[in-house]
Order: C-alpha cells, then sequence, then structure tokens
C-alpha cells in the first residue's frame, strides 16, 4: 500500500489526515515536531513518527531516510505543516517575514526536492501542498502568511508540469476556517466576522480537510494534477 509522508502530523489537519489514511490501509510516516503522535494512533499502526523540521534541509533529509529505512520509497507527500505570525504590515519586521515565507513556502521546495528523484525513478507519486483560502482571498495581518501560501500555487503548478510526464501528480489543498489550534489563536471577534462570510454556516472539522487531502494521494485521483482545491464552506468562491 502506498507509503505516504505527511508532515505537521501530529495535530489538526495533519492528525486527522493520518487517522483517514491509516483507516484506508496507507502506510504512514509522521513528520512530527515538538509534539509526539498520539498513543492511539502508534498503536493502531501502519504509522511511523519521525522527526522533522520542516525549515530545516538537514532535518528534512533525515526524516526522509529514516521514513524510508522503515517504509520504502516514499511514494506521496503531504506537505501539511504551516503557521502563521500575524501582524499588520506596519508592524512586521523582515526577520518575521521571513521565517513565514521559509516555514510555508520554503520548506515545499526542501521537501519536494528531498522525495522527487525517487519518485521520478519510480515513475509514479503523489504530492500535496496544503495553502490556504487567504492566499487568494487577502486577509488583514498575514500579509507573509498569504504571500507564502500563494506561492504554493506556482510552485506546484510548475513542478506539475516538470513532473507529470513521469506519472507523478502535484496538487495544492486550500483550507478554510477549519477547527484547529491555528484557527483557535484567531480572536474571537474576527472569527466570527469570518465566519459570516461562510455559505455553510460553520467551521469545518480537521476531517473534513483530511479527506480531499486522503484523496488527492489515492488512486482515484490518478488524473488530477496542477488542481487548486478549496476546503472552505465556500467562503473563497468565485475568486
Ligand atoms: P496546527 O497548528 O494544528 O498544525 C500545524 C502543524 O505544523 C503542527 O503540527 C506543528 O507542529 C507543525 N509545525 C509547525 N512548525 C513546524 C516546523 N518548523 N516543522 C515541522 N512541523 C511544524 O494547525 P492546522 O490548522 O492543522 O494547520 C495545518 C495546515 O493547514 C497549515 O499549513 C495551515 O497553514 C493550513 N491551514 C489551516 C487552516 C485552519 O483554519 N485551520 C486554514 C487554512 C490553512
Amino acid at each position: 500500500m502506498t507509503h505516504v509522508l505527511v508532515t505537521g502530523a501530529a495535530s489538526g489537519i495533519g492528525l486527522a489526515t493520518v487517522r483517514t489514511l491509516q483507516a484506508s490501509g496507507f502506510t504512514i510516516s509522521a513528520g512530527v515536531h515538538h509534539r509526539p503522535m498520539p498513543d492511539d494512533v502508534l498503536a493502531a499502526g501502519n504509522v511511523t513518527p519521525v522527526e522533522l523540521d520542516v525549515t530545516n534541509s538537514e532535518s528534512v533529509l533525515k526524516a526522509v531516510a529514516a521514513a524510508e529505512a522503515a517504509n520504502g520509497t516514499i511514494e506521496a507527500l503531504i506537505a501539511n505543516a504551516g503557521l502563521t505570525d500575524d501582524q499588520l504590515l506596519l508592524r512586521m519586521d523582515e526577520a518575521s517575514w521571513a521565517a513565514t515565507i521559509d516555514l510555508n513556502l520554503t520548506s515545499a521546495f526542501r521537501l519536494a526536492k528531498a522525495v522527487v528523484p525517487r519518485m521520478l525513478k519510480a515513475r509514479r507519486g503523489r504530492i500535496v501542498f496544503v495553502s490556504s483560502v487567504v492566499a487568494l482571498l487577502g486577509s488583514p495581518g498575514q500579509t507573509s502568511y498569504a504571500a507564502a501560501k500563494a506561492g504554493l500555487v506556482g510552485f506546484a503548478r510548475s513542478l506539475a508540469r516538470e513532473v507529470g510526464s513521469r506519472g507523478i501528480t502535484v496538487n495544492v489543498v486550500m483550507p478554510g476556517m477549519i477547527d484547529t489550534d491555528l484557527l483557535r489563536a484567531t480572536g474571537e471577534q474576527r472569527l466570527a466576522s469570518i465566519l459570516s462570510q461562510v455559505p455553510l454556516g460553520r467551521t469545518g472539522r480537521p476531517e473534513e480537510a483530511a479527506s480531499v487531502l486522503a484523496f488527492l494521494v489515492s488512486d482515484a485521483a490518478s488524473y488530477v494534477t496542477g488542481s487548486v482545491i478549496p476546503v472552505d464552506g465556500g467562503l473563497g468562491m468565485g475568486i
């Protein structure tokens, strides 16, 4: 069964994705950083935790080596780790900007560089980048985060064109308001204001993003590449 590397696997959307993949019989290498995988996930089997800091090239290479030593060639990557550092532009310093771009965009380059060579050899592979609805919608206080998440689209589509003839698909998922730690860090007033613009009138559950991510690494998605798929209750409709 397909071996999938998931980054940011110990919480939120990443954790829900691991559980979804686990239930479908995938073999999973779970990238963790500063937090362990829950015991029940490990007990259920087919999940190998690997320490992986997406901001550090050496850590990425070590994690890929550990994942492959445990589970064989990585056939699919779900690059999910990401964080925002919200500040209005006038208060944002260059260090914060650079760190946010590094964590959310340059990490995609690092991860792809590490896994694509083996996928090229195998002539098959699946790559999914987790972006955000704010990439296209914009969001005050999130210039750096939105720029990084928008950058993932150009990166993914260019890579999709580079590697498509070798059976590798590259796609982007854009979650909207998904109920995780990241969303809970947003102020209540702001949350209510964004929620009022969601046609489905509620936040999403991590499992609702996970099911789309799991679809994109499954055999069922074999003819889907270069796509940008919103999972946002309709928040970004039309952009
Ligand atoms: P979360 O905070 O639960 O997950 C973020 C994960 O990234 C954590 O597991 C954390 O350990 C990991 N991480 C942070 N820095 C890392 C590093 N240097 N190296 C490796 N891992 C690192 O939040 P959530 O919501 O599950 O976020 C997952 C992805 O979904 C992120 O890319 C986020 O930007 C994106 N997203 C989330 C939305 C939401 O409403 N929750 C909306 C749009 C996008």
